[in-house]
């Protein structure tokens, strides 16, 4: 059987990896180099024009075995990988678009990526409509005759709500675009976006793919020839946004136990949730995976049944939105398990606070009556306090 069409458990245990005949090194080496020497002169231009090793900006074999294996776990034919999931954003973008271009984009995207189109691309002179992309009426109105690129996350940070990926994809019957999925949120084995039509997948490496909090990093995953537009004669080259070899030989370990990792996340999350849900203190829980979602039924479809690693919510208004953040500020520091902190998708669960008092939380891979309890206390205590 060869390795593109084993279950994904297998593709995950065994990787890209071909151990060298010399050493049979089953474990993938790390290759720390800077650069390459070449036998000749002439083996050095050979090796230039035909995408060989030359310097390590340009490639690298550990880093290459990351892309290709991220590309075996999407099922699609190839990958790139970047210092950054934002290193990622950025070489697509500045890759594929010129003066003139429009692009479409989704409402309520990682601030990072938001913050770049409009205060960079856009004076480059590209044209950006932000569009509520929950409704994908929405993209199909904006749609111009200089539309490049649509691009959505899904589920979006920090409201957790689930763009229809088919839906959107289907829209380039109608005109030609370049479909970008952030699929952060939704790893594998969550949801596939290059199998409903995406054109181009963008995962933050940072984030469950490694699973560790230790290493950042990130990637686009598409056709080959996409990808290869991506590569040369452009970015990460040009960026400099390439993925160190040790951070790409950590992110490897990361994966061999994403699915087993995935899936503790989202049943955290879950009981976070619907505990939550039930508390007296609670306005709002934004999760696709609870009944009460507007995105539940969609959830089921696209993202396998599995509403993701994170949830977001907020606190019941006592007086004025103010008192709700200074409400919400207390129980987050009378928190002992879960720690304040930005990020998601790692062993520790973690909680961050938006401007309106709106409270995300990443579920970890603890056990969920430990987080259960941890909320509970830090519910019950805040209460005591302010009564
Ligand atoms: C959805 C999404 N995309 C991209 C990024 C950027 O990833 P990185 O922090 O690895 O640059 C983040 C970071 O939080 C994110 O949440």
């Amino acid at each position: 059987m060869f390795i593109k069409e084993a279950n994904l458990e297998t593709r995950l245990a065994h990787g890209c990896h071909k151990p060298d005949s010399e050493t049979r090194s089953l474990a993938s080496p790390i290759y720390q180099t800077a650069t390459y020497g070449a036998t000749s002169q002439e083996h050095f231009e050979d090796l230039c024009y035909n995408w060989g090793h030359v310097y390590a900006r340009e490639s690298n074999p550990t880093t290459d075995e990351l892309a290709a294996t991220l590309a075996l776990i999407e099922g699609c034919e190839a990958g790139l990988v970047t210092s950054s999931g934002m290193g990622a954003v950025t070489s697509m973008f500045f890759s594929q678009l010129k003066s003139g271009d429009h692009i479409i984009c989704a409402n309520g995207i990682f601030s990072h990526t938001t913050l770049f189109l409009k205060e960079c691309l856009m004076n480059f002179g590209v044209e950006v409509t932000f569009v509520d992309a929950t409704d994908y009426k929405n993209v199909e109105k904006n749609l111009k005759h200089n539309t490049k690129i649509v691009y959505v996350e899904s589920p979006l940070n920090p409201s957790l709500r689930v763009v229809d990926i088919e839906k959107i994809s289907k829209l380039k019957e109608i005109k030609d675009f370049i479909f970008v999925v952030d699929s952060t949120f939704a790893p594998t084995p969550i949801q596939y976006p290059t199998k409903l039509g995406a054109d181009l997948v963008i995962q933050s490496l940072t984030k469950f793919m490694n699973g560790h909090g230790d290493a950042i990093g990130g990637a686009v995953l598409g056709s080959r020839e996409l990808i290869n537009k991506i590569k040369w004669p452009s970015m990460p080259c040009f960026t400099g946004a390439c993925l160190t070899p040790m951070n790409a030989w950590l992110i490897l370990r990361g994966l061999r136990t994403l699915d087993m990792r995935v899936e503790r996340h989202c049943k955290n999350a879950l009981a976070i949730a619907e505990f939550l849900e039930n508390n007296p203190l609670i306005e709002t829980v934004n999760y696709p995976g609870i009944k009460s979602s507007p995105d539940y039924e969609l959830c089921q479809k696209q993202m396998n049944g599995l509403g993701g690693g994170v949830l977001s919510f907020t606190l019941k208004k006592l007086t004025s939105d103010e008192d709700r953040v200074v409400k919400t500020k207390k129980i987050m520091n009378n928190l002992k398990l879960i720690t304040i902190a930005t990020s998601l998708g790692e062993g520790h669960t973690l909680i961050s606070l938006y401007d309106n008092g709106l409270v995300r939380i990443a579920a970890g891979l603890e056990n969920s009556e430990d987080l259960i309890e941890d909320l509970k206390n830090a519910l019950d205590k805040t209460s005591e306090e302010v009564k």
